[in-house]
């Protein structure tokens, strides 16, 4: 089940001391829209072949048309990642550095989970989602992304312009001194 982990800096800087969790989907939506995040649950599809891109689409035209037409976003695609994948170490050793885009990062949860972390000064939120999740992510919020080390996601993104979605890293290894996808999954975030 999605949820919500609110973790406070230290002294030393680190993100260690949990101050607010939740799995109530309604509760992580509140409390997302007032940093400005949109998060919703969406009710599951039945998926014939996860594996084709063009399949996900479709089973999911209306949704993403309705968010296309209320976002903007021309652009949408399927991102796929399986526990097996011969580059799964580097794609998330990429995504685990803190970075922000120009617009907003939108993603939909086919099936599987990853967690998101969002840095608002002091705090940083953690977001596991799973599937039949949403998370649009502003423009301009620091983030980074865990996928664990053996991913299982199939993930819906949208944007405007898929030159324009690149990453400005911020260079801050802020993601080494948070808990990593071992010790909240072992820790049972996935409750
Ligand atoms: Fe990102």
């Amino acid at each position: 089940m999605s949820k919500l982990s609110i973790f406070q800096s230290d002294s030393s800087d680190r993100y260690e001391s949990s101050i607010f969790e939740t799995v109530n989907g309604e509760e992580i939506a509140e409390r997302l829209s007032a940093k400005g995040v949109r998060f919703e649950r969406w009710p599951l599809k039945t998926l014939a072949d996860s594996d084709s891109a063009e399949a996900v689409l479709s089973v999911y035209e209306k949704e993403v048309r309705d968010l296309q037409s209320e976002s903007g976003f021309v652009c949408a695609d399927v991102v796929r990642l399986t526990p097996d994948h011969p580059d799964r170490e580097a794609f998330r050793t990429k995504f685990l550095s803190e970075h922000q885009h120009v617009e907003d990062e939108v993603r939909f949860f086919v099936e599987g989970s990853g967690l998101f972390y969002l840095h608002f000064d002091e705090e940083v939120w953690v977001i596991l989602c799973e599937q039949g999740d949403l998370i649009s992510v502003p423009d301009g919020v620091k983030h980074w992304f865990d996928m664990g080390p053996k991913p299982l996601f199939t993930c819906i993104r949208l944007f405007s312009n898929p030159e324009g979605w690149v990453a400005e890293f911020t260079g801050d290894d802020i993601a080494t001194r948070t808990p990593a996808w071992e010790s909240l999954m072992n820790e049972g975030v996935r409750s």
